[in-house]
């Protein structure tokens, strides 16, 4: 069913969200009839630019970064429906001219006053856009049209800057127009999480401490920091990745069931996990968490620089690139079953999964094979970039006498369902013109991630480490991310 009409104004439309995700995505949204007919897209934008230069521009990119061949008659269609206005952020200006603009726009394209503002655009520019929007009354949601805002991440730097935006953005907005993206809940597999969960009968009831003995969540990337050394020196991995996307594996993980798959009732249950998790003294910060950065190496055979070595990045840089920690969840499912995150930039392969392991079989009936030799029943959700559910298991080994090996059972969803590509944008922009919040982050989720992360962040600044580099680029990380492990007798499952 398409979305009602409505104009999508994305401020910072000359940048690179907007060209390799949120214009493929829109385009599918259109291929599969998504979008209204009443639809319009406004860029906005410093760089100065004419209206055809950016349907131009527009129409160049979407032919490198479309997920699938691009049709002609319907990219047409839609370039009709492209407007462009160049501006400062900051300026007054800017948002009379948008207001003007807008109402020509819903002349011609029939949007009839619906709004939704993406703000693609650097973190710094958020309050400022939101303010301004709000003193030229663009969100003023009147005369039954609907106005929203897509905020990008980072959203706030630590806790006290996302408590400030928070405040200073309700002012403006209420919390029912806030959508705070985070793009890994527009992943088919993250979503599957829930679906796994709470859809089957059979995984619910030993999702708990009774039969689950840790589990370990790992985002490795093989990439560095693609030319953002600029954003990434005052970020790093726990930023960057920890706060936000493993958290929300975390919480889709070990959340307790909602009461509907309602925005709020999801997002009760993630707020609730999350305020579960033991807060880090510093004495936890030393022991269960540890940090990294690559130094030069080999990434699929090619040699690749050290991240001191990258573009406008410090030659004595104390940025991590990498994190390891380990987390415990107060609660009745989870008492003292661990949870081991990691993340690291620059590791031998791109994987993102959640690996939940079982406990072992009490005692041993096959003589042959010690408890400890057995290997543990490991449930695997692959999130990227093979996704799929893998389950490994203890099966006979064929002959005459009993000898147990490892075997798994793989659910892969490209062969399956087959492969439909897309750029994990589809559903977010989908569900914020139908006014779903359930895959947005509401105020409190933001801000209880920032509170986890925070005391990490605060120990790890006031002993800034000299060790750096400690992983060569190309290999799973630290030596102190498999202590972290060993010392409880575990380890990182291989992911070779
Ligand atoms: C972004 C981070 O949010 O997520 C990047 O800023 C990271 O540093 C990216 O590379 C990873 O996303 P994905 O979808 O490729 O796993």
């Amino acid at each position: 069913r398409p979305a009602s009409p409505c104009a999508i104004i994305i401020f910072g439309a000359a940048g690179d969200l907007t060209k390799r995700l949120l214009l493929p995505a829109l385009y599918n949204l259109a291929r599969s009839n998504l979008l209204p007919q009443e639809f319009a897209i406004v860029g906005v934008a410093h760089t100065p630019m004419s209206q055809d230069d950016f349907r131009s521009k527009l129409s160049r990119d979407i032919h490198e970064f479309a997920t699938v061949a691009v049709d002609d008659y319907l990219w047409q269609q839609f370039e009709q429906r492209l407007y462009y206005l160049p501006g400062e952020f900051q300026d007054a200006n800017t948002y009379q001219q948008l207001q003007d603009l807008l109402i020509r726009v819903d002349q011609e394209c029939g949007t009839q006053g619906n709004y939704l503002f993406y703000l693609a655009t650097a973190s710094n520019f958020f309050c400022d856009i939101i303010t301004q929007l709000g003193s030229a009354r663009l969100v003023r949601e009147d005369n039954g049209h609907w106005r929203r805002v897509i905020i990008e991440k980072p959203f706030g730097h630590d806790l006290d800057s996302a408590r400030t935006l928070n405040k200073n953005i309700s002012s403006v907005l209420k919390e029912s127009q806030i959508y705070r993206i985070d793009h890994y809940l527009g992943k088919e597999t993250v979503q599957n999480i829930l679906v796994f969960r709470f859809g089957n009968g059979l995984f619910e009831p030993i999702w708990n401490r009774e039969h689950i003995d840790h589990v370990q969540i790992t985002v490795a990337e093989t990439v560095g920091v693609e030319g953002r050394g600029n954003f990434y020196e005052g970020t790093g991995a726990v930023r960057d990745m920890v706060q936000n996307h493993l958290f929300q594996l975390l919480a889709m993980t070990a959340m307790e069931p909602p009461v509907s798959f309602d925005a709020d009732a999801v997002r009760d249950e993630k707020s609730k996990l999350l305020k579960a998790i033991q807060p880090l003294t510093p004495e936890d910060v030393l022991k269960h968490t540890v940090r990294g950065q690559y130094g030069e190496g080999t990434i699929n055979q090619k040699p690749v620089p050290a991240y001191r070595s990258e573009p406008r990045v410090a030659s004595d840089s104390t940025t991590e690139t990498y994190a390891a920690l380990k987390l415990t969840i107060d609660n009745w499912r989870w008492a003292d079953v661990p949870f081991y995150l990691r993340t690291g930039k620059r590791l031998p392969k791109r994987t993102t999964e959640v690996a939940v392991q079982f406990k072992r079989v009490p005692s041993l009936l096959f003589r042959q094979t010690s408890v400890d030799q057995l290997t543990p029943n490991f449930l695997v959700l692959r999130i990227q970039p093979d996704e799929g559910i893998n389950f490994q298991f203890g099966a006979k080994i064929p002959g005459p006498t009993v000898r147990m090996g490892s075997v798994n059972m793989d659910f892969c969803y490209a062969d399956y369902f087959g492969s439909t590509p897309s750029t994990g944008y589809e559903t977010l922009l989908y569900d914020c013109m139908i006014g779903d919040a359930t895959l947005f982050q509401r105020a409190d989720n933001v801000e209880l991630g920032w509170s986890v992360v925070t005391p990490i962040l605060d120990v790890w600044s006031a002993l800034p480490t000299r060790e750096f580099p400690n992983y060569a680029a190309g290999s799973w990380g630290p030596k102190d991310a498999d202590e972290l492990l060993w010392r409880d007798g575990r380890q990182w499952r291989s992911s070779d």
